[in-house]
């Protein structure tokens, strides 16, 4: 359905959103893969964890909703059953990529699958690790569905990282917790770090480079996971706010992970009013909240060693981009191809619909103007974050604007539309 966004004059007052998704994913898994009862709270109300959540039901493990907490109770060191059933990933990397790593280590068979978008999208770049390892896992050509075996083989490698991906790091590093050797993932692009974080392995540097190890010795107890809220989600706020926040919007308890921040920095050197409040800590992952205040904005250089930080929140900083001094551009970006849609051409098709020129990079693209004077009509291309952030353009807009299957936005925050009638004013 086309969702209709008026141009909204003010925003004020305070968000509180759901829990972060991709440290959501790693509670529900690693609360899974411990034996006996965890408590989450804040948690992600997305379809993608909820993906994740029906994947290990499907491998016994019993979830149980309270008023305030998911209760899990976890089946233990290779406690899982066998499937009855694929396990279906809908449109969820994560899901996927991540539960390969564990399915390598159990002593039965396994089908992955995914929705439209997630089978076009790569699996070699777990696939050749894992076998390096040893695992045994069948592809319709390094896409899904996979069929993972087991494999008496499995063996502790280290490993460099080709993609900067934490899916691809932490899937390795899911398959090693279930070896006595250490397996070591070494990266050279440093990505999101929410799974060494909460499992606590030991990370070293060398050079430039960062070695995260992990053996048996890791593998997660039971225990309560407190997760803050989405920076992700919160981004597509932020940036409506730095435009029309009168007095300020105050976004509380966000994961403020550095791995994750690198668009708060961006906005910042842009000429963004943020500021961090309340600093604390949830499960050694630093939370505050976040205060944003109408702002000045002039687009600045994007340095490319920042986009593994960025790569979610680069569609709602291109519409920061649009209405911000200067030429917006970004490079280096071509993992954003691979996301749940080719989000390069996503953007471009709904940009170049405003009237602005756009060009386009196999990595990235640019553009400087003025959009028309009119109302428009965008596409989501089924992609949650593309069709939040032209959400946001369409707000910025005096004369409004619509997006096209705009319910594709529960992939990751099922309120979007309350939240944003909360703060209008
Ligand atoms: C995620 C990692 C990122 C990100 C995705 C969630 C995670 O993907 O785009 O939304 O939870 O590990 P890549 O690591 O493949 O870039």
């Amino acid at each position: 359905m086309n969702q209709k966004f008026d141009y909204i004059e003010k925003v004020n007052g305070n968000l509180e959103l759901p829990g972060d998704k991709s440290i959501s994913h790693r509670a529900v898994m690693f609360s899974s893969m411990s034996k006996g009862e965890s408590k989450i709270y804040n948690l992600s109300s997305g379809e993608d964890v909820k993906s994740t959540r029906k994947c290990f039901e499907s491998l016994g493990v019993v979830f149980k909703d309270e008023a305030d907490c998911l209760r899990v109770n976890g089946c233990g060191f290779k406690g899982f059953k066998a499937p009855e059933v694929s396990l279906d990933a809908g449109n969820s990397g994560t899901t996927a990529r991540l539960i390969s790593g564990v399915l390598c280590a159990q002593n039965f068979s396994a089908r992955i699958t995914g929705d439209e978008s997630l089978s076009a999208r790569p699996m070699e770049r777990v696939i050749t690790p894992l076998k390096l390892m040893g695992a045994n896992i069948e592809s319709n050509n390094g896409k899904l569905p996979l069929l993972i075996n087991p494999s008496d083989q499995l063996k502790a490698i280290e490993y460099q990282l080709s993609v900067a991906s934490a899916q691809v790091k932490s899937s390795i590093l899911l398959a090693g917790i279930h070896l006595d050797d250490y397996t070591s993932v070494i990266e050279k692009e440093i990505t999101r770090d929410h799974t060494e974080r909460m499992l606590g392995l030991k990370v070293t540097r060398e050079n430039e480079k960062k070695i995260i190890s992990v053996s048996m010795g890791n593998y997660p107890e039971p225990k309560e996971y407190f997760i803050p809220s989405d920076i992700s989600t919160a981004s597509f706020f932020i940036v409506l706010a730095l435009f029309k926040a009168s007095p300020s919007i105050r976004i509380k308890n966000l994961s403020l992970n550095p791995t994750r921040t690198g668009m708060i920095a961006i906005l910042k050197q842009m000429g963004a009013q943020i500021e961090i409040e309340n600093m604390t800590n949830y499960m050694n992952e630093p939370a505050g909240d976040v205060v944003v205040r109408k702002s000045y904005l002039k687009n600045v250089k994007i340095d490319e060693s920042i986009i593994p930080n960025i790569i979610d929140e680069i569609p709602v900083l291109a519409v920061a981009g649009l209405f911000a001094e200067g030429e917006f551009r970004i490079s280096g970006a071509s993992e954003l191809r691979k996301k749940e849609s080719d989000r390069i051409r996503s953007i471009i098709n709904n940009l170049i619909l405003t009237g602005i020129d756009v060009e386009e990079y196999h990595d990235g693209f640019a553009f400087e103007g003025k959009i028309k004077p009119m109302s428009f009509v965008f596409q989501s291309f089924n992609d949650h974050r593309i069709a939040m952030a032209f959400a946001v353009l369409s707000s910025l807009n005096q004369q409004g604007g619509e997006v096209s299957n705009f319910d594709c936005v529960s992939i990751s925050n099922p309120e979007f539309l309350n939240q944003l009638s909360s703060i209008k004013s």
